[in-house]
């Protein structure tokens, strides 16, 4: 793009020229930042993001119960044993997806850094350390820590580390990589500014992990390192079991290259996600797309058939991970208020898309899935909200919980 005319000529064909309609009052450094940012928009694709915001379509679908298998039902040490001979081979490696924005939970910073009162004052960071120091002291071996950020935290992240020294842990074991970012649309699927100077982009979702990791160089990087197994997880759940070798052992034994934990929801109505298989291909689908008599359907034994939650702990096996980089997840877009910039150059809070892809629409590209159904508070303290259910008093309570009962 040679020169300024080229570009408005270029965004003429997308319907886009408006974006340029504050450029005569930046200064050069800003212009050349605005351009930049619009070089890297694929209007194209944002149009197609636009034009099918449908919902997934039960209807069309054949949906069948995937039976999960239950971690107290499991009566020998088999799979753990296994598990253990991988985890000491340093064959599974865990990632934290700390991409996200944290809204609900309006906290100013990245959600990892979010300071809770436990024993002593301890960042979310750290309760995962404490988890990978936990494995380190059973099984000897540091295992490797992949940190998702997005282009909106990385750097703040990575200075709380360095600031934290790694919270004690081989810093040359975490591994810090950036997922993509998209721009927000307007109701009419027009991109938003965030000022004059600067388009307004979100991260792309959990899902977006996929992509990152291929183009990141995260997945030669476990190559290059002998690792198998990638165990993802939501760095918003602080009991998060991550170096579990039952999982890992499961996923050796069964030869399988997708497993997820689940834990049952107490009633059709909690809002979690819930694992079935779609067409016969792995899936979770949200509470609200899930129709009423599927939620409430029960077996002989009076346990929900739809009811294994899917809360944000996955294990897949490299060689899959290299397949989902290269395919095209479906994006969900969330109608999100936020602030931008209107037609008359003033900020002003709008109605915008914000495109997502989910990582569990990641599952489909597995031939099967083993759904592990864990006890629900040995394993799950989420810290999603300021306020109500799912807050950090709720989540500090279960870990203390829970650590009590380990002592
Ligand atoms: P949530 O969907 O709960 O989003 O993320 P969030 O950003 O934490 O919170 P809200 O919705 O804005 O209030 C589940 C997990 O996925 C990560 C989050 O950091 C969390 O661990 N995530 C989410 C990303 O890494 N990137 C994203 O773009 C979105």
């Amino acid at each position: 793009m040679k020169n300024i005319d080229e570009m408005r000529e270029y965004l003429k064909k997308y319907d886009a020229e408006y974006l340029l309609n504050f450029y005569d009052e930046l200064n050069d450094s800003e212009k050349e930042g605005l351009i930049n940012q619009i070089k890297q928009i694929d209007f194209k694709y944002m149009k197609e993001l636009y034009n099918t915001k449908a919902m997934f379509n039960m209807e069309e679908n054949k949906i069948t119960s995937i039976p999960a298998i239950d971690k107290n039902k499991l009566n020998d040490d088999t799979y753990e044993k296994s598990g253990i001979e991988e985890i000491k081979a340093g064959r599974l490696a865990v990632c934290s997806m700390a991409g996200g924005q944290g809204t609900r939970l309006g906290f100013n910073g990245p959600k990892g850094t979010y300071m809770l009162e436990l024993d002593k004052p301890t960042s979310i960071f750290e309760t995962i350390v404490i988890k990978l120091k936990e494995a380190y002291e059973k099984y000897g071996v540091l295992t490797y820590w992949y940190v998702m950020t997005s282009e909106q935290n990385d750097k703040e992240t990575q200075k709380f580390f360095e600031n934290n020294n790694f919270f004690g842990y081989d810093k040359e074991h975490i591994v810090f990589f950036k997922q993509g970012e998209l721009p927000l649309l307007d109701t009419n699927g027009k991109v938003v500014l965030k000022d004059k100077a600067d388009v307004f982009m979100a991260a792309d979702g959990n899902g977006g992990i996929f992509r990152a990791l291929g183009n990141r160089g995260i997945i030669a990087h476990m190559k290059e390192h002998g690792i198998k197994y990638l165990a993802i997880g939501n760095v918003d759940n602080i009991l998060i079991h991550m170096v579990d070798p039952i999982a890992v052992g499961l996923m050796k034994e069964n030869n399988m290259e997708l497993l997820s934990k689940s834990f049952m929801k107490p009633t059709p109505e909690g809002k979690w996600g819930v694992f079935c298989k779609v067409n016969g291909k792995p899936r979770v689908i949200e509470y609200i797309e899930t129709p009423r008599e599927l939620l409430e359907a029960r077996n002989e034994e009076g346990e929900l058939i739809y009811g294994d939650a899917h809360f944000g702990c996955n294990y897949f096996d490299v060689e899959l991970l290299e397949k989902i980089v290269t395919e095209k997840l479906p994006m969900h877009a969330a109608l999100k208020k936020n602030k931008g910039l209107n037609s008359d150059g003033e900020i002003e809070e709008m109605e915008t898309y914000k495109f997502e892809a989910f990582i569990f629409d990641g599952f489909s590209m597995a031939e099967d899935i083993i759904v592990f159904r864990v006890n629900r508070n040995d394993e799950f303290a989420p810290i999603k909200n300021k306020e109500g259910e799912e807050t950090p008093e709720s989540a500090i309570k279960l870990y203390k919980e829970f650590y009590k009962k380990e002592d």
